[in-house]
C-alpha cells in the first residue's frame, strides 16, 4: 500500500491534484490519498502555510503530491504561502528536484539542488533601509545532488553540464570544483561547465545539445521556467523532489495562476507529469509510469487545453487522459 500525502495548496493547486487524484485512483496500484492543509488556504484559516499536522503527515507519507502556493491578497506579508513550501522541502530534505523538459528537438533533465543556497541563507532588512540575501554552500551538499546528477546521467545520454557563475560567485567556485572531484567517480559521464547566462541563452538556442543540466537552486528555478517555455509552457512542466529514503515530493513546475484560478481551465498535464515521476521513483511502477506519460502525450493532441489551443476543462483532460490508459490495456 502506497500513502500519498496530498495537499492540494491555492489557485489552480486544488484543480490539478483533483485530476491527479482521480486519475490515481483509477490505476492498478494499491494506493491510499489523504489531503492536508497548507499554503495560503492554511495561514488564512490557521496563521502557517505549514501546519504540525501536516509536516507530521508528510513526513509519515511514501510521497507527497503537491499542487501550489500563492494568494495574491498574502503578497508582502509577514507570513507567506512559499515559506510552507520552503520550509517543507527542507523539513524531507528533497535536495534534489528533477526538472525533465522534452518536446520536439529538445530532452533535457535539469537536476536542481532544492534546500540550500540563497533560499536558505541568512537574509534580513537593516535599519539603514538595506536588504540583504546570502548564498551559502557546503561541499557536501553539492556533492550529494552533484551524485545524483551523474547517476542520472549514466542512464540517459552519460552528459552533465554543470551551470554556475563561477565568474563572479564564490559558491559557483566551489560549486566547480566540487562537481569536478565528484566527476572522477563516474568516467563514462562527460561533464562540462557553463555559465549561467550563456546556458540561459543555449537553452533557448541549442536546446537539443543538453541531456543533464545540474545547477543550484535559484539558478534552477530560473532555467526550468525556461526549458518549460521551450516545451509548451508551465502547463506541461513536471517536478520530482527526491532526498534519500525519505518521502519525495511531486510538484508542476508552475504556480497557483491566479489569472486562471476557478474557472476549471488549467492544465493538469504539469501535475499529472509529476504523477508519473511518483509511479517511477517512489512507487516503483516504471512501465505504469511510461503508460500514463503516453495517455498524457495522446490527450495533449486529442483534447488539448486552453492554454495549448483548444478548448478542454480540466476535467475534460483527465477524463481523456483515463479512456487512453483503458485503451491502451485493452
Ligand atoms: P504561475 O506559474 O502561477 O503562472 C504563470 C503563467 O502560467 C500564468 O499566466 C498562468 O496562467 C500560466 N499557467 C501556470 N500553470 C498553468 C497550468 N497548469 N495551465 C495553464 N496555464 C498555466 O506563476 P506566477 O503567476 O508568477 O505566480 C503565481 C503564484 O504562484 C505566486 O504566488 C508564486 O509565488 C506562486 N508559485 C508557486 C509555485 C509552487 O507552488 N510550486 C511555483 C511557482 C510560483
Ligand atoms: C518553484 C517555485 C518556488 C521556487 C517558489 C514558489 C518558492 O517558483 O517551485 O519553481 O522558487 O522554488
Ligand atoms: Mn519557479
Amino acid at each position: 500500500m502506497l500513502r500519498v500525502a496530498c495537499l492540494p495548496g491555492d489557485g489552480i493547486g486544488p484543480e490539478v491534484t483533483a485530476a491527479a487524484i482521480e486519475v490515481l485512483h483509477a490505476l492498478p496500484v494499491d494506493v491510499e490519498v489523504e489531503e492536508h492543509s497548507f499554503g495560503g488556504g492554511a495561514i488564512l484559516a490557521e496563521g502557517t502555510p505549514l501546519p504540525d499536522r501536516t509536516l507530521a503527515a508528510c513526513k509519515a507519507a511514501d510521497a507527497v503530491i503537491l499542487g501550489a502556493v500563492g494568494l495574491p491578497e498574502l503578497e508582502g506579508a509577514q507570513v507567506r504561502p512559499e515559506q510552507g513550501l520552503i520550509a517543507l522541502r527542507r523539513a524531507l530534505d528533497v535536495y534534489a528536484n528533477l526538472r525533465p523538459a522534452t518536446g520536439p528537438s529538445i530532452d533535457l533533465l535539469i537536476v536542481r539542488e532544492l534546500v540550500g543556497g540563497l533560499y536558505y541563507g541568512a537574509s534580513g532588512r537593516r535599519p539603514d533601509g538595506s536588504a540583504y540575501d546570502t548564498c551559502d554552500y557546503t561541499p557536501a551538499a553539492i556533492e550529494r545532488v552533484a551524485r545524483r546528477a551523474f547517476e542520472l546521467a549514466g542512464a540517459r545520454r552519460a552528459h552533465v553540464t554543470s551551470v554556475d557563475k563561477a565568474n563572479v560567485l564564490e559558491t559557483s567556485r566551489l560549486w566547480r570544483e566540487t562537481v569536478v572531484r565528484v566527476a572522477v567517480d563516474y568516467p563514462n559521464v562527460e561533464l562540462e561547465h557553463m555559465l549561467v547566462d550563456t546556458a540561459g541563452l543555449n537553452v533557448v538556442q541549442q536546446p537539443g545539445r543538453f541531456d543533464v543540466i545540474l545547477t543550484e537552486n535559484t539558478f534552477g528555478d530560473i532555467l526550468s521556467d525556461v526549458a518549460a517555455g521551450m516545451c509548451g509552457g508551465l502547463g506541461l512542466a513536471a517536478s520530482a523532489s527526491l532526498g534519500d529514503g525519505r518521502p519525495g515530493i511531486f510538484e508542476p513546475v508552475h504556480g497557483s495562476a491566479p489569472d486562471i484560478a476557478g474557472q476549471g481551465i488549467a492544465n493538469p498535464a504539469a501535475m499529472l507529469r509529476s504523477v508519473a515521476l511518483l509511479l517511477r521513483h517512489a512507487a516503483d511502477e516504471p512501465a505504469l509510469a511510461t503508460s500514463l506519460e503516453r495517455a498524457i502525450d495522446h490527450a495533449l493532441v486529442a483534447t488539448p487545453t486552453t492554454d495549448q489551443g483548444g478548448t478542454a476543462t480540466t476535467a475534460q483532460f483527465a477524463e481523456s487522459v483515463l479512456d487512453e490508459m483503458l485503451n491502451a490495456v485493452r
